[in-house]
């Protein structure tokens, strides 16, 4: 049983950090970011309580293009202020967290509430600029329209309201290992937490991947 919790602000990397540790580990991934945007969007466009939809929740609502647009984001990180919809969406991230074999999970609260007892926590961060640099080239690369100083206020103002909620603020667990990406490209930032998880493990670069899944992620 091998389980990974990825936590860190808004465009950090985490995502990918946690995709190639999937892969690597052969374990299968939860992008939990994408429970709230499902639950955000509905509740936005049905103009539902977000409670109601977040205790009605289907994994299927998960397969939906929309959950990545940056309205998603924000309607995401406002549902994800109400404790009571964080409640509901526990169980679920519980339930994938105790696959058999383990699990990867990212987003905000992995390793201090979801899953507190994760045999390995890495806590991925960037300067906010960073960030914001990262989302603005990534949105124009899928053809998207986007504004660099649009994108860095959103980030502003998702990863403000995820650190100052009262429930689940984003903040790193005390046993996480904090990466601060700014400087590091993906493969050197792949690499630290990749060495990260196997002296958790106490296992060698060597050994074989333990088990195979499948992947929950954008
Ligand atoms: O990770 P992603 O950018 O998709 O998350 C969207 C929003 O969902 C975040 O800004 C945050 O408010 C919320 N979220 C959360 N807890 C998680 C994952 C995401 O509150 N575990």
């Amino acid at each position: 049983m091998t389980l990974i919790a990825v936590d860190g602000p808004a465009a950090s990397g985490k995502g990918t950090v946690a995709t190639r540790l999937a892969r690597w580990f052969q374990l299968p991934h939860l992008d939990t970011g994408l429970l709230y945007r499902a639950v955000g969007i509905r509740a936005q466009a049905d103009c539902a309580d977000a409670v109601d939809v977040a205790s009605a929740f289907q994994l299927e609502w998960l397969e939906d293009d929309a959950l990545r647009s940056d309205a998603a984001a924000q309607a995401a990180s406002k549902v994800g202020a109400i404790p009571a919809v964080r409640a509901a969406l526990l169980h679920v991230q519980r339930t994938f967290a105790a696959t058999p074999g383990g699990a990867v999970l990212d987003g905000r609260d992995i390793g201090t509430v979801i899953a507190p007892a994760a045999d390995a926590k890495l806590f991925i961060d960037a300067t906010v600029d960073v960030r914001a640099a990262r989302r603005h080239a990534d949105l124009i690369g899928r053809g998207l329209a986007s504004r660099f100083e649009q994108v860095l206020a959103d980030l502003g103002e998702r990863d403000a309201r995820d650190r100052a909620r009262t429930t689940a603020p984003l903040t790193p667990a005390r046993d996480a290992l904090v990466l601060d990406t700014s400087r590091l490209d993906v493969d050197q930032v792949f690499g630290v937490a990749r060495a990260f998880v196997l002296a958790k493990l106490g296992r060698a670069e060597q050994d074989l991947p333990l088990a195979g899944g499948a992947s929950i992620s954008r």
